[in-house]
């Protein structure tokens, strides 16, 4: 497509790239849920592409103007950009009548199993032979353990260059979570304190009230290690542990998570649970091990963290639907007041973000006792911009600061392996212990792992 634009000397014809995102498994959940309403208020921003075609495709075939319609209620200057397509990602030969744009991006928002086979296709029908003009997006969870991640990037290596892929982990679309390197690298207040000689511990919570929500299908097979320890809180435990990097840019930001989750591992002390109600859920058996909750300790081995246990706690059915990150400051060397309690910082990241510095001021009036004062920076909930919406302008623009380098995909999977196993000969215990809904996971087992500062 070419347009004109005129500067005060001359008029001049440029051409504009058409640009594309082709979503595969557009008749699902995440597509109707996440990506279009995503790409609708990246289109309301004014920025999306100035030539741009959202092409849904899937194996079925209901056309263009209903699957349109049971997208929602979207204005008709949106939808004018949104086309649809009915191919199969197992047959390379019907990839070829997919729109031609001169830079597209392919969301595979399809089961992980046919991730293999739509990436083999994908490269036959040579939609992907121009490194710098196509990429792919790949939802997580990539690969179910160490050895079949090691398989599929092993698929990846030979069809595509690592710059092509973006393996989502949603929570790096997060503002809140993004905003964890600004507060540590854009400042130089916490920094001198980031490290074993002031921190004692730290605790990463990502709780949930809700149950699997229908989904015990997938869930039954992931359980919450791989749903959420694998990937969204070690993503976390990495932004809080790097080293900063020298550039803001995705090689030196994926390089320093890369080297402090190659430097994690877990420590001796995790939990595993499952919610009462759970094997009542449809499609779970009455004997059903999937865990549904883990806490425990990791050590990220390296001159920084020595010594410093990173506690976590993540699980569905909980009291508080919440993700925050608790940095428990050491005591002060001389305990010199009356009620002097340890510094702490915490980063809540989701719902409601604030950063929380809590110090001991003195309590008012004759008294020589000290008492936790807390200065608290409130993140505003309504400037943030949803997980999808930074993550798909972010892969239409090829960057990849916010994507997962399949070497990060290795050592977390490495990290969790133990958690992974079932079965007697397992080296730790994975077996779940029961927890009623509604309290923080089995109690009785995790208050000997540490003194947690729930979130409230
Ligand atoms: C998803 C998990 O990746 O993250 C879900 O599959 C979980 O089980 C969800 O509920 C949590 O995401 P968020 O953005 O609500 O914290």
């Amino acid at each position: 497509m070419k347009i004109h634009t005129t500067n005060q000397k001359n008029t001049m014809v440029t051409d504009v790239l058409t640009k594309g995102i082709v979503i595969f498994g557009a008749t699902g959940d995440l597509c109707k849920r996440k990506l279009i309403p995503a790409l609708h208020k990246l289109w309301e921003k004014n920025l999306l592409p100035e030539s741009f075609v959202i092409t849904g495709a899937s194996r079925r075939d209901p056309g263009r103007e209903s699957w349109i319609a049971s997208l929602g209620e979207y204005p008709e200057e949106f939808t004018h950009h949104l086309d649809y397509n009915s191919c199969d990602l197992d047959d390379p030969d019907s990839l070829i009548h997919l729109p031609e744009t001169q830079d597209t991006t392919y969301f595979l928002s399809v089961p992980p199993e046919r991730y293999e086979n739509a990436i083999t296709s994908l490269k036959k029908s040579k939609l992907l032979d121009d490194p710098e003009r196509s990429r792919v997006v790949i939802e997580k969870p990539f690969g179910h353990d160490l050895e079949s991640a090691h398989h599929l990037q092993s698929v990846v290596e030979r069809h595509l260059r690592e710059k092509q892929v973006y393996r989502i982990d949603h929570y790096l679309g997060k503002d809140t979570v993004n905003n964890i390197l600004a507060t540590r690298f854009g400042n130089i207040l916490l920094e001198p304190l980031w490290n074993r000689e002031y921190i004692e511990e730290v605790q990463i919570f990502a709780t949930e009230t809700i149950g699997c929500e229908g989904r015990s299908q997938y869930y039954e097979g992931a359980g919450v290690v791989r749903d959420m320890l694998q990937n969204h809180m070690l993503q976390v435990l990495s932004l809080v542990a790097m080293e900063a990097p020298c550039r803001m840019n995705a090689t030196e930001i994926r390089r320093e998570k890369t080297k402090v989750l190659a430097a994690t591992r877990l420590g001796k002390k995790f939990i595993t649970g499952q919610y009462t109600g759970y094997r009542e859920e449809k499609g779970v058996g009455p004997e059903s091990m999937t865990q549904t909750f883990v806490a425990g300790d990791m050590y990220v081995d390296n001159w920084r963290w020595q010594g410093v246990p990173f506690y976590f706690m993540t699980g569905k059915k909980m009291p508080y639907q919440c993700v925050e990150v608790v940095i428990k400051l050491k005591a002060p060397p001389v305990g010199l007041f009356r009620g002097e309690t340890p510094g702490r910082i915490v980063m809540r990241l989701q719902p409601h973000a604030h950063l929380d510095i809590q110090i001991d001021v003195k309590s008012p009036g004759m008294s020589e006792e000290v008492e936790l004062a807390t200065l608290t920076h409130r993140y505003p909930d309504w400037l943030g911009v949803d997980g999808y919406e930074k993550l798909l302008f972010d892969a239409i623009n090829a960057d990849q600061s916010h994507f997962v380098h399949s070497e990060e995909v290795t050592e977390s999977w490495r990290i969790v392996d133990d958690l992974l196993c079932t079965g007697e000969y397992c080296p730790v215990r994975t077996a779940p212990y029961l927890y009623s809904e509604g309290i923080w996971g089995p109690i009785h087992k995790t208050k000997f792992i540490t003194d947690w500062d729930y979130p409230a």
